[in-house]
């Protein structure tokens, strides 16, 4: 004679329940499972890292192709500042600061006064002749804006200039950007 709690446990569970279709105990079963949902799941990130890509790229490019308009503006009078001294000014629209030397009587030069390196403020060393930035030891050359010495690969950006009777004028980039 049968026993009664068993036969009614196999009637039970006669159906498969829920849990065991998703968490099979055939394992070869189990194991093509996983392999799929890795795959699909692969296949996920890889499409996430590639629109990512994709997107750096395509602002990178619209970046690169944005031109700046600038405001020409006047910085100083022309006797605001005496030979050998330098100010630090701002552009309209610009968020980065730019710096004006006096070299002579009539030669001034401007350039942007984030060091190129990792973007600290460079500083106007009067006896040196150049652009100096504190972080790192970096130095620019101060007629020209080139690198002489230090971290920074790429020279600042320079300003163009033009001295008027009137005063100092910032009227556009002769190299680089500000932004
Ligand atoms: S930030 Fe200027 S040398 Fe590093």
């Amino acid at each position: 004679m049968s026993d009664p709690i068993e036969k009614r446990l196999q009637e039970k569970f006669k159906e498969i329940p829920k849990w065991a279709e998703d968490f099979p105990l055939d394992h070869p079963k189990d194991a093509n499972i996983s392999r799929r949902d890795f795959i699909r799941y692969l296949g996920l990130v890889s499409l996430g890292f590639f629109a990512t890509t994709l997107g750096v790229w395509v602002k990178a490019l619209f970046k690169s192709q944005q031109v700046h308009s600038y405001t020409s503006m006047k910085i100083v009078d022309r006797d605001d500042l005496k030979i050998g001294e330098s100010y630090v000014f701002e552009i309209a629209g610009v968020k980065e600061p730019a710096i004006l030397v006096r070299l002579n009587q009539d030669e001034f030069v401007a350039f942007g006064q984030k060091c190129t390196h990792l973007q600290c403020p460079v500083i106007w060393k009067k006896d040196e002749k150049i652009l100096f930035c504190p972080c790192h030891k970096g130095a620019f050359n101060g007629t020209t804006g080139d690198v002489l010495y230090g971290p920074p690969e790429r020279p600042l950006p320079k300003l163009k200039i033009d001295v008027r009777t009137d005063g100092i004028y910032f009227v556009g980039m002769e190299r680089g950007e500000l932004v």
